[in-house]
């Protein structure tokens, strides 16, 4: 019986380790998307009603297991044990376990319900922005400040901003776990989510809704500026980029020629499409392809020779009429061209 004892000891205390390892790797603090780092008022309400939620659950849990443990510890059968004088219910116990879980249940509830009526009413004077979700990229518009970009919310520390959400397409979801809860984007639905950055730095989001095949490639970013670098940001986008030189402009009138304006908007051009995203500063970005690559000449070249190899699933695929149509088809000094003009817009 000892050595069983023993043989099993090594595997188990393992298993334990092992365990203990993974549960701690869940703390983490300083992941992309940590749920528990909150940067926003709003995000740390949810994260007030997670531990209040968690430590219930506790509370539960070594309630429940330490009566269970106990009662087979206590009631176990010795040697000699003939059957247990048999009982048929207990007034008492009854009452009190289906009071204790009604107590448990309004202590949670309560403050759940403030915070959701909470997040849903965003504050007088919240700054605006409208994010359209496309599949698989997030159109970004400041509506009083005539800007479009996309993949990037710029906001300003410490103002309240409300984001107006929809969809192109399907339903998505706005998630940016460090700053607001989760919403849907849901087709012929105008939703909102609201909060006020408490710190500036750059926020990962996630599409948190299953979209379709490049749903977990629909990322974005929020960078929370000072105010003044996000006007200066504002300006920018405000400004024509500088007029293209050399290889870029050679990139410029390739963008006119090879059909990228069916889908592109560049403002000041004859481009005004709208399926794909407003490229007009396209270059000032950090990231290509909804967060799918860095923004650099040779992963733009890369996305640009074949979107749906990076993105599987994208409208702009090498199945497409400007790769298959010979007079469009780019080549690959094309391509460079045109990275060198889309990288220079900024
Ligand atoms: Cu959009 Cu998932």
């Amino acid at each position: 019986m000892a050595d069983r004892a023993r043989a099993l000891a090594r595997p188990l205390s393992l298993a334990a380790g092992v365990s203990l390892l993974l549960m701690l790797a869940a703390c983490g603090t300083d992941e992309p998307l940590t749920t528990i780092s909150p940067r926003s008022d709003v995000a740390g309400d949810i994260q007030g009603l997670y531990s209040l939620i968690f430590w219930a659950a506790v509370f539960v849990f070594v309630v429940v297991e330490g009566l269970l443990v106990y009662a087979v510890i206590r009631y176990r059968r010795r040697p000699g044990d003939g059957i247990p004088p048999q009982s048929h219910g207990h007034r008492l116990l009854e009452i009190g376990w289906t009071l204790a879980p009604i107590a448990i249940l309004v202590v949670v509830v309560i403050p759940t319900w403030q915070v959701i009526f909470k997040t849903a009413d965003a504050p007088d004077g919240a700054m605006r922005v409208e994010v359209m979700a496309h599949q698989w990229w997030w159109e970004v518009r400041y509506p009083g400040l005539g800007v479009v970009t996309a993949n990037e919310v710029h906001v300003p520390v410490g103002s309240p901003v409300t984001v107006q959400l929809e969809t192109a397409d399907v339903i998505h979801s706005f998630w940016v776990p460090r700053l607001s809860g989760k919403r849907d984007m849901v087709p012929g639905r105008v939703n909102a989510i609201w909060f006020t950055p408490e710190a500036t730095g750059t926020f990962l989001g996630q599409c948190a809704e299953l979209c379709g095949e490049s749903h977990a490639n629909m990322k974005f970013q929020v960078v929370v500026q000072e105010q003044a670098e996000f006007d200066a940001w504002v300006e920018a986008q405000r400004r024509a980029p500088d007029p293209p030189q050399g290889l870029a402009a050679t990139g410029a009138s390739l963008f006119l020629s090879k059909g990228c304006l069916a889908c592109h908007t560049f403002e000041g051009t004859v481009a005004l499409g709208v399926i794909g995203p407003n490229l007009t500063h396209v270059g000032g970005r950090s990231t290509l392809g909804a967060g799918m690559m860095n923004n650099t000449p040779d992963e733009m070249a890369r996305w640009l020779r074949d979107p749906s190899a990076v993105k599987p699933g994208n409208i702009m695929t090498r199945d497409g009429a400007m790769y298959t149509n010979a007079a469009l088809a780019l080549t690959e000094d094309d391509i460079a061209a045109l990275a060198a003009y889309l990288g220079g817009l900024r």
